[in-house]
């Protein structure tokens, strides 16, 4: 049945014909935006109607897939939100709530970086900051240089705004370090406008070096780029102090820094994050776009006023709850018999190269066969977090959202899941 067809009925016999049939299957030949038909499921949301079955008959999994971790969100938060006592729920302006913005400005204070209101938009998570950061700098075919595996958010909205994104790959048996500068020149040209980096990593929990910082924004200053810093996880690190690369200031001409207070306040339903720049015209294009949008939740942001003034003593909790957590995932998949496993030093994450052809049908056969007392693990598989086609098939990450005990018992049984398979 056309639409040419559907069209050529009164309204009805339409109804009629509605009522007989699912309604829009009369309209099977309507279609959706190749902007958004080019889209892949998330790796990490994927399996998840497989799980909920499996749930559904009592099976208990250890979701190591998510990246939404088990740890308490600051009182501070949860008082602001249980303290709010306006009767109407207002519009925030579209720059921000002054007095959170204020606060963001203290928060950036504590790592020396002085910023001004007009420097800062808040965002609707740092997810809303990285579709504002990809149309702010770049036009439809336009390029983008991004470092793989990565985050696959940027993926998705690259696709939805026509932006190429031009990976490097960055390889585990070397711990995902930077190739030389050279390497990297090489996929400028003409249309590449701006640089990826993501500080801590994820999936991949490099934390950048010094002097790869360096290195790429003497590149990107050499070259005329953009460099858009996503420091979601700025300190999440196990070594040495937080930083961003605001505190190079050789960066701060041409810089976007993505934030978020997702993941540093354990609080990834709050959705507030923000754009950070000394670039004004790019700060003036942001604000403009986020005035399309109106605002960022007003509660929410009242709500992290008072952690963000504060937020030490918070984060240098989580960051070392952190790394006893990595030592754990760490020591665990390195007694494993074939699998190899990179160093992260940041983030909440550990990516692993498994010694199956395809870590896919591995997860799947996780969700749907393999049982050890009714308990399984899930796992996010990483070749969709590779731009380059065919990479990572091997690969897992590995998000350890989950407290030590738990960790252990889940990678227990990911062990004999995994010895299970391969006898398969
Ligand atoms: C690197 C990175 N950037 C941004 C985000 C987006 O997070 P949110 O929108 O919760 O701030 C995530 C979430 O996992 C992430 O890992």
């Amino acid at each position: 049945m056309s639409r040419f067809f559907l069209t050529e009925l009164s309204i009805d016999e339409t109804i009629l014909l509605e009522k007989l049939f699912e309604p829009s299957k009369l309209f099977f030949m309507l279609n959706t935006s190749k902007r958004v038909n080019k889209l892949i499921a998330s790796p990490i949301r994927k399996f998840l109607p497989m799980v909920r079955a499996a749930e559904k008959k009592g099976v208990k999994f250890f979701k190591l897939n998510v990246g939404d971790p088990d740890i308490f969100a600051p009182k501070e938060i949860l008082r602001g939100i249980k303290g709010y006592n306006n009767r109407n729920i207002p519009y925030a302006p579209s720059p921000g709530i002054s007095e959170h913005v204020r606060a963001w400005l203290k928060y950036y204070a504590l790592f020396g970086i002085k910023l001004k209101e007009e420097n800062i938009v808040p965002t609707v998570g740092g997810a809303e900051g990285i579709l504002l950061a990809l149309m702010a700098v770049a036009d439809v075919g336009e390029e983008i240089i991004v470092f793989e595996p990565l985050y696959p958010s940027y993926k998705g909205f690259a696709a939805v705004c026509n932006v190429k994104l031009v990976p490097i790959t960055l390889k585990l048996e070397n711990n995902f370090k930077l190739p030389a500068i050279q390497e990297i020149a090489k996929k400028i040209n003409k249309k590449t406008r701006a640089l990826v980096i993501i500080n801590p990593d994820n999936p991949t929990g490099k934390v950048w070096s010094n002097q790869e910082l360096k290195n790429i924004i003497q590149l990107a200053r050499k070259n005329n780029l953009f460099i858009i810093a996503d420091e979601t996880y700025r300190e999440i690190v196990f070594k040495g102090k937080p930083k961003s690369i605001l505190n190079f200031s050789g960066a701060r001409g041409n810089t976007l820094v993505v934030d978020s207070l997702s993941k540093r306040f354990s609080a990834p339903g709050i959705r507030v994050g923000a754009l950070v720049s000394y670039h004004q015209k790019i700060m003036r294009a942001i604000l403009k776009m986020a005035m399309i949008r109106l605002s960022v939740p007003t509660v929410e942001q009242l709500a992290t006023v008072a952690i963000l003034k504060n937020s030490k003593k918070y984060t240098s909790k989580i960051a070392n709850e952190y790394r006893q957590r990595r030592n754990v995932v760490n020591d665990a998949l390195k007694k494993m018999p074939g699998v190899l496993v990179s160093q992260p030093a940041g983030a909440f994450y550990q990516v692993a190269k498994l010694p199956v052809k395809d870590a896919e049908d591995f997860i799947k056969f996780l969700i749907t066969k393999f049982r050890y007392k009714n308990k399984s693990v899930l796992v996010a598989p990483l070749e969709d977090f590779y731009v380059s086609q065919g990479l990572g098939r091997n690969e897992i990450r590995i998000a350890y959202v989950l407290n030590v005990k738990e960790l252990k018992e889940a990678l227990e049984i990911f062990k004999k899941g995994l010895e299970q398979y391969l006898k398969k």
